[in-house]
């Protein structure tokens, strides 16, 4: 059984189709027809809703953390614990909550489809900052497509929406609620079933390997925003699912000396500020990694998990020299990130094996880690190439080179011929130019609706002249934020 909190009503769950969609369930399920249907596939924004999830500060002091979902990529057991906020919920009393007020006042609503998803964003957004920050409202805003051009009224709203909002019924009732989720505190593991179909909730990393040990058949479910495409897009069905992100060992970050050790179900938006504490440009990236409300979702392990070739991460921490803790039931071992993809889509996991932990080298004194990331849109777009530098200097001599790609071969791959060009060589243009020729050997990319192979070759060779400027001149500020 999963019991989650609908708004404020308790629902306790077992037989339900684990391949059901939080959207579905809403909409077919009970009859709730806010929440819409745009894309099905992470895009559009229009089935945003929020999930509020108890958070304990330092001193242990529990707090309720909101975050804005596409419920079309959110399978329902992933609620088991925490409390759904659907559009419905937000006018109390016969009153529209001050976000709907604002989108009404600004004449932000348009049409019937986009604006429950912007208001569901607005209201993550009033939750989490009420500041009125412009780029904070870029930021949650940027996940929902307007197709109309209506932006201007809805920031508008924003800036009305989140200026010290009075406090509203979420806010009056949240000692209650946090109370009710501490009662309904998931303590054993959880099931969702429906015939042969069933999604394992556990709560250890000890119960996951027992779990993955005895169905090496299931599919590993974190954020889903890559794995329910499988069930959206491609129509297929998943018959065994584990979710991993109950397990609290997964979602923590533990800061060592030389390393961060970051849990493999550790929401992209949770690795922001310490990974752009250590790599400013690594924080950039995440700025530009998909939408919001799917870095909410998304986790790192399930980033690298999924193999893509145009994964945003992989590039970034192979170029850092990012370790994987791999587990499989007792045993665990290291593997450098390099050498886990091996093929597209094959890695060197083992059956029944998982990723417990990514291990990330601390900043060094000489840092001169810089990416890259080309797509056709600034923001929610995937990458066309993405490019990581990582050199070891001194005075003037290159000591070391790590230097990775996405999008450029089947797989995030270091450019060996490249570094080899690199390592011992005077770091000048007539070095930088003899590197650009050696990429044309380490990869022959492929063309595909992103980019065509010359295209992504010259843009490849073009980062690296253009790391060799910023290094040269660090005052340039042209950094992650390079797209076509
Ligand atoms: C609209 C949209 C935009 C996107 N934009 C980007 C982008 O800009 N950049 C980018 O890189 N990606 C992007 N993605 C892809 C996706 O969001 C990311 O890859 C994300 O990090 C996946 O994490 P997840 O937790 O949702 O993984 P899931 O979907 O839960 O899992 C992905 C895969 O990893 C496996 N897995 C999960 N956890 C583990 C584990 N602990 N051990 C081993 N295997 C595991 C799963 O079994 C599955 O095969 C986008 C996706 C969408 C839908
Ligand atoms: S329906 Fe488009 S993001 Fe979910
Ligand atoms: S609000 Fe729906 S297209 Fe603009």
């Amino acid at each position: 059984m999963i019991q989650f909190l609908l708004n404020q009503e308790l629902r306790s769950e077992h037989a339900l189709d684990p391949n059901l969609t939080v959207l579905e369930y809403l909409r077919e399920h009970l009859g709730k027809p806010g929440t819409k249907e745009g894309c099905a596939s992470g895009d559009c924004g229009a089935c945003t809703v929020v999930v509020a999830e108890l958070h304990h500060d330092d001193s242990d002091h529990a707090q309720l953390r909101y975050r804005s979902l596409n419920s079309c990529l959110t399978f329902v057991a992933s609620l088991h614990g925490k409390q759904l906020i659907s559009v419905e919920d937000l006018k109390h009393q016969g009153q529209l909550h001050s976000v709907q007020q604002a989108m009404v006042e600004c004449h932000g609503s348009q049409c019937g489809f986009c604006t429950p998803g912007f208001v569901m964003s607005l209201f993550a957004l009033q939750k989490n900052d009420d500041t009125a920050d412009p780029h904070k409202a870029h930021e949650a805003l940027a996940g929902n497509l307007c197709r109309c051009t209506g932006y201007r009224p809805i920031l508008t709203a924003a800036k009305q929406a989140c200026c010290n909002p009075a406090p509203d019924q979420f806010d009056r009732g949240e000692a209650a609620t946090i109370a009710r989720l501490k009662a309904i505190a998931p303590t054993e593991t959880g099931e969702l079933n429906s015939g042969d179909k069933r999604c394992l909730v556990p709560l250890t990393v000890a119960d996951l390997a027992d779990l993955y040990g005895s169905h090496p058949e299931a599919r590993l479910l974190a954020g889903g925003t890559d794995l329910a495409l499988e069930v959206t897009q491609l129509h297929r069905s998943l018959p065994v699912m584990i979710y991993v992100g109950n397990i609290a060992e997964l979602k923590r970050i533990e800061h060592f000396d030389d390393r961060l050790e970051i849990g493999a179900a550790v929401p992209l938006s949770d690795c922001y500020d310490v990974l752009k504490a250590q790599y400013p440009d690594f924080g950039e990236l995440l700025q530009r990694f998909a939408s919001l409300q799917i870095r909410n979702q998304g986790t790192l392990g399930g980033n690298i998990g999924n193999a893509s070739p145009i994964g945003d991460s992989p590039p970034l921490l192979i170029a850092l020299g990012a370790q994987l803790l791999l587990r499989k039931g007792d045993t665990t071992r290291l593997l450098a990130l390099e050498d886990y993809f091996i093929d597209y889509r094959v890695t060197a996991r083992q059956d029944s094996e998982f990723i417990e932990k990514i291990i990330v080298p601390r900043a060094s004194d000489q840092q001169t880690f810089r990416a890259y990331k080309v797509s056709k849109r600034l923001d929610d777009d995937i990458s066309a190439v993405c490019a990581a530098f990582n050199l070891r200097l001194d005075n003037g001599v290159i000591l070391d080179a790590r230097i990775a790609f996405g999008g450029m071969a089947a797989i995030p791959k270091r450019a060996s011929t490249c570094e080899q060009v690199l390592k011992g060589a005077t770091w000048n243009l007539a070095t930088v130019e003899r590197a650009c020729q050696a990429l044309a050997q380490d990869f022959t990319p492929l063309s595909d609706f992103r980019a065509s192979k010359e295209y992504r070759l010259l843009s490849a060779q073009n980062l690296l002249r253009k790391y060799f400027i910023e290094l040269q001149t660090p005052h340039i500020e042209t950094r992650v934020t390079a797209y076509v």
